[in-house]
């Protein structure tokens, strides 16, 4: 079977391409044959040795796969051969068989096809805890997603509508605000590509202030950090909520005494360990976003199919702000 194989970490052009022989299920364990793997942006920082999982050398990154059951190991009774499945692995994915714990196996609706499957379960899953679980988002409160139009942010836009939020949508370009108003955001705004200096950081927290309207947003999604991450804060209303969910332009350092002025909380969203603590609540989320595919109320934009043999040029696309929604490789 073919994998796209990190053999040492680096850019996404040190992936390569081998033939393995077929993986076998351990206890506890089946093999998928994969179909399409979702890309993440986890997978530009993993083979970069940048990430908080630090798998043993050589692997092969994609964190979520959809695909058909091909063998049990001994013990599995979740799941049965034949049967279309979303692994969420966290690292193995972009190849032709890989080999999951049967606890990791999420069944999905016939509404999702391979392709849909394989970009749901991280961005939705990630979105759906930090939105529920721990901003306690209400219906009626304004929520404020900055890279909107990325993987967890369209899932976050998305989400906090299904929840009935009042959605205000940020990203870099007006193309991809036009993504997340199709989306459902009800309003949106660009903001300029960094690094940002302080008058444009100045400028970033008028424009938010502008756009969230005199109360400041009661939930902010940062999926972004940086230079983004302090004017964010700063335009947050009265008791709000900061969901620290990821740092692709740097970890930002915060003064503390912004928490104190709004009386706000800041917020750590880890959806990866937040499934291998809690996997009953997990479970609950998943059966919920579940039931919104069926009920058509949510569905990922996948704005891009590439083949194995271009997985580096879909990492890049991901690294250089090149995607809306979600990417994946469509194997075999
Ligand atoms: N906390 C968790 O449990 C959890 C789970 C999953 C993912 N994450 C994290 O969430 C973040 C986003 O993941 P994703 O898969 O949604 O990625 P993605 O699809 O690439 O979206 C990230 C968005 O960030 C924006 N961005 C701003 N500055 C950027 C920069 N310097 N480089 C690249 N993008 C930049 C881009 O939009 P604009 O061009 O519009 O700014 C892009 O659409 C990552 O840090 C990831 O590790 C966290």
């Amino acid at each position: 079977m073919k994998a796209v194989l990190c053999k040492e970490y680096g850019p996404p052009e040190s992936l390569v391409i081998e033939d393995l022989p077929s993986p076998k299920p351990g206890k506890g364990q089946v093999v998928i044959s994969v179909k399409a793997a979702g890309v993440n942006y986890p997978d530009v920082l993993i083979i970069q040795n940048k990430y908080q999982f630090r798998p043993p050398l050589p692997f092969s990154p994609g964190g979520e796969v959809a695909g058909i059951v091909k063998e049990l190991g001994e013990g599995v009774t979740n799941v049965k051969v034949g049967d279309h499945v979303i692994g969420s692995i966290g690292w193995g994915g972009y190849c032709e068989e890989v080999v999951a714990d049967a606890g990791r196996c999420i069944p999905y609706p016939p509404e999702m096809d391979f392709v849909h499957a394989s970009a749901f379960v991280m961005t939705y899953g990630t979105s759906h805890h930090a939105l529920k679980d721990r901003a306690m988002l209400k219906a009626g409160e304004t929520l404020l997603v900055l890279g909107a139009a990325g993987g967890v942010g369209l899932a976050a836009v998305e989400l906090g509508k299904v929840m009935g939020a009042r959605v205000i949508a940020a990203a870099s370009s007006q193309e991809k605000v036009d993504v997340c108003l199709k989306a459902g955001a009800d309003g949106g705004f660009v903001y300029p590509r960094g690094p940002l200096d302080r008058d444009a950081q100045k400028k970033l927290s008028d424009d938010i202030k502008a756009a969230v309207g005199p109360n400041g947003a009661d939930v902010i999604y940062d999926p972004v950090g940086g230079d983004y991450a302090e004017p964010a804060l700063r335009s947050i209303g009265w008791e709000g909520r900061y969901l620290v969910v990821g740092f692709v332009d740097g970890i930002p350092k915060i003064p503390l005494n912004l928490a104190l002025l709004k009386n706000c909380q800041i917020v750590g969203v880890f959806w990866g360990a937040f499934t291998a603590r809690e996997p009953a609540r997990n479970k609950e989320n998943l059966a919920e976003l579940m039931r919104w595919v069926k009920e058509g109320k949510i569905s990922p934009l996948v704005s891009k199919t590439y083949r194995m043999e271009e997985a580096a040029q879909a990492l890049n696309d991901m690294a250089n702000r090149q995607v809306k929604g979600k990417v994946v490789i469509a194997v075999g």
